[in-house]
């Protein structure tokens, strides 16, 4: 490229950070001189069409109209590109001792009913009996007592209940762990599932020969006092997708083996008529700075 034409391009970008320098707010200044940067080199190595440009502007004004209360568009666009999982690696650093975290998702919903050790979750949801267990304890070992877990979880049809009509609570629940930070509870066996593709980020993912498909799994968000608040899930060692989870949340130390069981007696003395599952999770908080 002629040297006038780069000196040009960069005199734009120089007057756009420098228009940001009297901000106040110090990582606000930190943040938009960056963005602009690199937003500026990223038009500058692809050379931005102005059909490109109008098309981009297009794409994100789709993603803000389809955006509501129910529905957020927006994180689903930073989930497929992976930017939501690294934002969780910042800002849960690598630890070998702590479970690891992954994507919060869309699907939390607060005040999900509690249901006490070892009580069922399902609330109707569909799906195979599963039965889920393990500790909470801190990077030493010791038992974390009255943890506050909460769980959610996809059906056999690969829904959750948000996304039924109606206001229907199935599929989630919270418990607080017992004296050894013990927990269990009864649930379904998690299937796999299409991230909501009827919208721009699915057009996205059409138009560049990815799939829509997130392995099955069951989400966990962990509290105790003193400790960081864990986000993550467990994924079903064996599952089909578990190499190319639309939103690239999957961990090998998240990924778990949900045990099948014909009928007979469960861990808690249940008898089972037909074909039940198992998993077992140890969770392991880090001590919060
Ligand atoms: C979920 O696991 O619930 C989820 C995560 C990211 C995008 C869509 C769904
Ligand atoms: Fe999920």
């Amino acid at each position: 490229m002629a040297d006038e034409q780069a000196r040009r391009e960069q005199a734009v970008t120089d007057e756009v950070v420098a228009s940001f320098a009297e901000t106040k707010d110090e990582r606000l200044r930190e943040v938009v001189q960056s963005l602009t940067r690199h937003l500026h080199a990223f038009a500058r190595e692809v050379r931005l069409t102005q059909e490109e440009w109008e098309a981009g502007i297009g794409f994100l004004t789709r993603v803000g109209h389809i955006t509501d209360d129910r529905r957020q568009e927006f994180i689903l666009l930073s989930d497929v590109l992976g930017l939501s999982m690294l934002t969780v690696g910042i800002n849960a650093p690598a630890s070998a001792a702590a479970t690891e975290s992954t994507v919060f998702g869309p699907f939390f919903v607060e005040n999900a009913p509690q249901v006490q050790l070892g009580g069922d979750i399902a609330h109707g949801a569909k799906g195979r009996p599963c039965w889920v267990s393990g500790t909470v304890t801190s990077t030493d070992g010791a038992p974390i007592a009255g943890a506050r877990i909460e769980v959610w979880e996809a059906d056999e049809d690969g829904l959750y209940d948000v996304q039924y009509e109606g206001d229907r609570t199935a599929g989630r629940g919270w418990l607080a762990a017992g004296p050894d930070g013990e927990y269990r509870f009864w649930s379904v066996l998690p299937s796999s599932y299409g991230i909501p593709d009827d919208g721009p980020v699915g057009d996205l993912l059409a138009a560049t020969s990815r799939g829509s498909m997130r392995p099955a799994h069951l989400h966990f968000k962990v509290d105790a006092p003193g400790y960081r608040t864990l986000i993550t899930h467990i994924f079903v060692a064996g599952d089909e997708h578990l190499d190319r989870d639309a939103v690239f949340g999957v961990k090998e130390s998240l990924v778990v083996d949900f045990v099948e069981h014909g009928p007979g007696t469960a861990p808690d003395g249940k008898e089972m008529a037909g074909p039940w599952s198992s998993v077992q999770f140890d969770i392991v908080l880090e001590g919060s700075a």
